[in-house]
């Protein structure tokens, strides 16, 4: 029997040559802080420290831990925190916090040994992005990691403890907070769901009963829709109980099926093919998953074909008439070309989890999600429950950008095997899992042409996408095209091609980077020809007074005002600085509430909505605590539970702009109750009056509802459905009565300009700065809207340069299924971000806050490009940009 030493303790190492140290750390030991996410050595944050190393616990054999001091994270600030964890809060380094943890091991060891050699000297950029290089953040923190390390190591957090900007930051540091994967109840089964191997099949026989004659397994249960139909590699067909992971998995490939198999069709261009198979057949197409942010509207089938979606088309046949006339007298100023964008992966580093109990007729769903009041709607229809005995938590969730919002099957599967065991029952996706069926941004072609008039105005514009979106439907990439940049005619069409792959989802602001992509370029484009400096051109073709503050201050800068010509420089490396302009929906959701009260002499704020990262508790500390003169960690904010008052969602950037109206409105109710109430005055001449009325008041409690904007009143502030004519206004009802979600005046937007290098021997981009300014209102939370908006850029890096996702065309096997082949940035891809916020334009919002998450995104991708323009000369119409499509893209200009 071996041992080892863990955070001082002596334990027993078990005697299974191939249990990892990873699980005996957090399965055998509850030390839950570790968490397990690539399970290969690529993202760190399994990182402990093993005699003082970092090692990844995920690869190394518990074995191998004999007779050695491993260290976790519980154990680095268990006294007193360690300077880097105090720097972590201090810089707001972290959002979801589910790669913090491993971070931290690794940022103490470093800032050990630094401190040991080189005493207080602040640690260069690339020595810290060189240290840290092992560890992936998704949420894109690593702007305030840079900060946090630099400064831990120049000995700024050697003192007492600090007040972080975000209130949870402490349990994130720690290891403390507990996410869904961590969850653990007595007499807990593990669920492992069997996926199809066959990309189109039918299901004739299903036989669960070996599963459930082996030892260990508890329970098994059919997921096969009553078709019996899979439409994809990984489309789930049964799952399993069992006591632990391996017996579950064990069980799955017990179970016997029978199959017929159907001929598929993988990928946009074969689906889109007179003669392909059919994925959907007219009864089947209810089952087709959605791609947006709410329902789409209708639109005929052609085979595997849906469109055309023109409802946001304006005078479209002028739009094709002009257009025509303009390509047979070969006008000059046409802008035309075809744009592909690839498929972008969510990648959340917490999987979609689940862990499901029921206690007599009560239901307790643990679930990583982004709507735990919605999702707590949904399991009590499915389930024919009343709401109160369903209740669904999500304490802490590690990302989600967008695939987290709805029912998935993880919670269904764990539902259901909790039942059929009598049990409570766990199911936690690995890896493969998450990148192959939790949904993605699809993947689109884009055919655009931009047509300037005589006199320099935009004439017309017209925008042809195809979305390729495996078993899902409801792309809107042309249709946003409706709502920046004013045209005299529009010509907008969506179509989405399915076929046997796995159905896309929404992901940060849905079809707004392809559109991006392929517009921001187009009027590049433009500008060189009309010889207009580009942002001049977006000024005077984009009316929106938010924007127009944005573009005064992106010609300001530096950065933009030292680029050089276009296509000016000769020699391998060539820089080259390029602008795009973004913008997304203010959303806000109907009915959300908020209850604030007094107790035991303490402000308590609640609502049932979900922190996935963006930082949803500060925004609500931040806001109660201005009201009252307090600061932000007196008030003790409650959310993540469905049992607390009706809350939002955390997507389309809606949650700010749902909550802080309600709070200010129940700060408002609840002064008056403590003014009413209160037996003791304020000390005369106290600068703490608040503070002291509320330590003195009984228990009281206040609550609202998200009320209605007033009418704007700012010149030009106005709904961009009313922009978009009547098909806007149909679009704006459907959205509030099918999605419960409501379109307001104003719409949030952003300008980014961005400097590149590019190798020309080798093909690599570097971006180095970025300067992206913001409009969406008063900002709630400074230090947290500025990290969201560096973490939405990072991931707009990814998408415009790294992020493919590689199919198997004959099987539709998804080829990219780990971290170490879909691969997202790191920290030493990160460069420099300024972030500008220009605060105005949302009086009409009460407190006058929209939300931030997806604006920033959505502009990086074309300004890169633009950016490779500047410098090259070279226009690049296809991401990810990868070495093979820019040197291609350079030899074929060289040819030329
Ligand atoms: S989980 Fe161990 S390195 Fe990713
Ligand atoms: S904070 Fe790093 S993954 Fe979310």
């Amino acid at each position: 029997m071996s041992t080892m030493t863990i955070n001082g303790r002596i334990e027993t190492l078990p005697d299974d040559p191939d249990a990892l140290l990873v699980d005996v750390v957090r399965d055998a030991l509850n030390l839950t802080g570790t968490k397990l996410v690539c399970g290969a050595g690529v993202c760190g944050a399994c990182t402990v420290l093993v005699d003082g190393m970092p090692v990844v616990s995920c690869l190394m054999p518990a074995r191998a831990a004999a007779d050695k001091s491993v260290t976790t994270v519980e154990s680095i600030g268990a006294r007193k925190l360690h300077p880097v964890q105090l720097a972590f809060m201090a810089h707001d380094a972290l959002q979801c916090g589910f790669c913090t943890p491993g971070f931290i091991v690794e940022a103490a060891a470093f800032h050990d040994h630094w401190r040991a050699t080189k005493g207080t000297a602040t640690p260069p950029r690339e020595e810290i992005g060189a240290a840290l290089s092992g560890h992936l953040c998704r949420c894109g923190a690593y702007d305030g990691i840079f900060r946090a390390v630099a400064a831990a190591c120049a000995g700024q957090f050697d003192g007492d403890d600090i007040v972080s900007p975000r209130i949870e930051a402490r349990d994130k540091v720690t290891g403390l907070a507990k996410y869904t994967v961590d969850i653990r109840h007595d007499g807990q089964l593990e669920g492992v769901i069997l996926r199809s191997h066959a990309a189109h099949a039918r299901i004739a026989e299903l036989d669960l009963a070996p599963a459930l004659a082996m030892a260990g397994v508890v329970a098994a249960v059919s997921l096969l829709g009553d078709d019996r139909m899979v439409r994809y590699v990984g489309e789930p067909i049964a799952a399993v109980a069992a006591k632990d992971r391996k017996t579950a998995i064990a069980a799955i490939a017990a179970i016997r099926i029978t199959s017929e198999r159907l001929p598929s069709v993988i990928g946009l261009d074969a689906a889109r093919k007179p003669d392909a198979p059919v994925v959907f057949e007219k009864s089947s197409r209810k089952k087709a998953g959605n791609v947006s942010e709410g329902g789409g509207a209708p639109a005929p089938w052609k085979q595997n074909v849906r469109g055309p979606s023109a409802a946001f088309s304006s005078k479209a046949k002028k739009a094709r008439s002009w257009l025509a006339a303009a390509r047979e007298t070969r006008n000059p100023l046409l802008v035309e070309g075809i744009f592909r964008t690839g498929t972008q992966s969510h990648a959340c580093l917490e999987p979609h989890a689940t862990v499901a109990r029921f206690d007599g007729d009560r239901l307790t769903v643990h679930v990583s999600t982004q709507a735990v009041f919605h999702l707590m709607e949904l399991i009590a229809k499915r389930y024919k429950l009343d709401h109160d005995k369903v209740r669904v938590i999500a304490d802490h969730v590690g990302g989600g950008f967008g695939s987290k919002s709805s029912l998935g099957i993880e919670t269904i599967a764990a539902i259901e095997l909790a039942r059929a065991a009598k049990a409570p029952v766990r199911i936690a996706y690995n890896r493969h899992e998450e990148l192959s069926v939790t949904g993605y941004r699809p993947a689109a072609e884009v055919s655009i042409a931009l047509l300037p008039s005589e006199q320099g105005d935009l004439k017309t514009l017209s925008l042809t996408a195809y979305a390729d979106t495996g078993a899902a439907i409801n792309s809107t990439i042309a249709a946003l095209a409706r709502l920046i940049y004013p045209a005299q005619a529009k010509d907008l069409t969506d179509f989405d091609v399915v076929s046997n792959l796995p159905p896309g989802a929404a992901f940060r602001g849905p079809g707004g980077p392809p559109m991006a992509f392929a517009v921001e370029q187009a009027i590049d484009e433009a500008a060189l020809r009309m010889n207009v400096d580009p942002i001049a051109l977006r000024k005077r073709w984009d009316p929106n007074p938010n924007r127009q503050r944005l573009y005064d201050w992106a010609s300001g800068l530096e950065l933009w005002r030292n680029r050089k010509t276009p296509a000016s420089q000769t020699g391998r490396y060539r820089r080259g600085v390029g602008v795009a302009t973004g913008y997304w929906l203010y959303l806000w959701q109907p009915g959300s509430k908020v209850e604030l009260a007094v107790r035991n002499g303490r402000l308590v704020a609640s609502t049932a909505i979900q922190d996935i990262g963006t930082g949803s508790r500060s925004v609500i500390a931040e806001t109660v605590a201005r009201e009252f003169g307090l600061e932000p960690h007196d008030i003790e904010v409650r959310i993540g539970d469905s049992g607390l008052p009706e809350g939002p969602g955390s997507g389309g950037s809606r949650t700010t702009a749902s909550i802080v109206p309600p709070t200010l409105l129940a700060v408002q109710t609840l002064k008056v109750a403590i003014e009413r109430n209160s037996k003791r005055p304020p000390t005369p001449g106290s600068n703490a009056p608040w503070r002291e009325l509320i330590a003195a008041s009984p228990d009281l409690t206040a609550s609202a509802v998200r009320p209605e904007d007033s009418k704007p009143t700012l010149a030009g502030i106005r709904s961009p459905l009313k922009d978009a004519g009547f098909m806007g206004t149909i679009f704006g009802w459907m959205m509030r009565r099918f999605s419960n979600m409501a379109i307001g005046a104003g719409v949030p937007s952003s300008v980014q300009v961005i400097e590149v290098e590019v190798d020309t021997w080798l093909g690599h981009v570097r971006v180095l700065n970025v300067a992206t300014g913001i409009a969406v209102g008063k900002i709630a939370a400074p230090a947290l809207a500025r990290s969201q908006a560096a973490g939405s850029v990072i991931q707009g890096i990814g998408y415009a340069l790294y992020e493919a996702r590689e199919i198997d065309p004959r099987t539709g096997d998804i080829l990219t299924a780990g971290m170490e082949d879909y691969r997202i940035p790191g920290i030493a891809d990160t460069p420099d971000i300024e972030v500008h916020f220009d605060e105005g334009g949302y009086d009409h919002v009460l407190g006058g806050s929209v939300g931030i998450g997806e604006v920033a995104t959505v502009p990086t991708s074309p300004a890169i490009a633009n950016a490779i323009r500047n410098a090259t000369g070279i226009r690049l119409t296809e991401i990810p940009i990868r070495p093979d499509r820019l040197i291609a893209a350079l030899k074929g200009r060289a040819a030329a």
